[in-house]
């Protein structure tokens, strides 16, 4: 498995990817409207937009097997996705170490992220520690609780 930046023509299999992971892996502790309405939230114009403005970075093996993208003006892991079929096989543990390595490379000591329900027990797995309950709102107005998480680059 490779780590490559990801390119515009990289968009139909990230969004593929994207929608899969959601409606396979966080359905069981979100309801059909709420998975739903953060489908439709998901515009190809999206993933363009953080490829400019972000580290946007993709697990590849014969194709897209994952993705993350790290926000370093927020110290803040913006979205961390695995396809399925990939799932509990590192490559999400593989991605947050990639995003930490960046983050120490952009000056910063401590990463923050807002876990979907379903992702807070990998997180911790990976050496975040959980904050508060937020609700996350969708630009439906649907809400997704979510808890902030953070971890210190000091300690590894
Ligand atoms: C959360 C997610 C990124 C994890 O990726 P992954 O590649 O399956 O995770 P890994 O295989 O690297 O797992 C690393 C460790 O976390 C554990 N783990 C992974 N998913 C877990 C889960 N849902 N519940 C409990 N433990 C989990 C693994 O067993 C492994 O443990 P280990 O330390 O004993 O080896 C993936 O399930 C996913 O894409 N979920 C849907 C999207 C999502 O919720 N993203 C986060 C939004 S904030």
């Amino acid at each position: 498995m490779i780590i490559r930046r990801a390119a515009p023509s990289d968009v139909d299999s990230l969004r593929r990817i994207h929608n899969a992971s959601i409606r396979r892996l966080c359905s069981a502790h979100y309801t059909p409207e709420q998975i739903h309405d953060w489908i439709r939230a998901i515009k190809p114009e999206g993933y363009l937009k953080a490829m400019e403005a972000y580290e946007f970075m993709l697990a590849v093996e014969t194709y897209i097997e994952g993705f993350c993208i790290l926000n370093t003006e927020k110290a803040q892991v913006t979205a961390l996705y695995v396809a399925p079929q990939s799932a509990r096989k590192g490559i999400g543990r593989t991605l947050i170490r990639e995003a930490e390595l960046l983050a120490g490379e952009n000056g910063l000591c401590e990463l923050n992220l807002k876990a979907t329900l379903n992702a807070v027990e990998f997180y911790e797995r990976v050496g975040f520690l959980r904050r508060e309950a937020l609700s996350f709102l969708l630009p439906s107005g649907t809400g997704l609780m979510c808890i902030s998480m953070t971890k210190s680059l000091d300690i590894g």
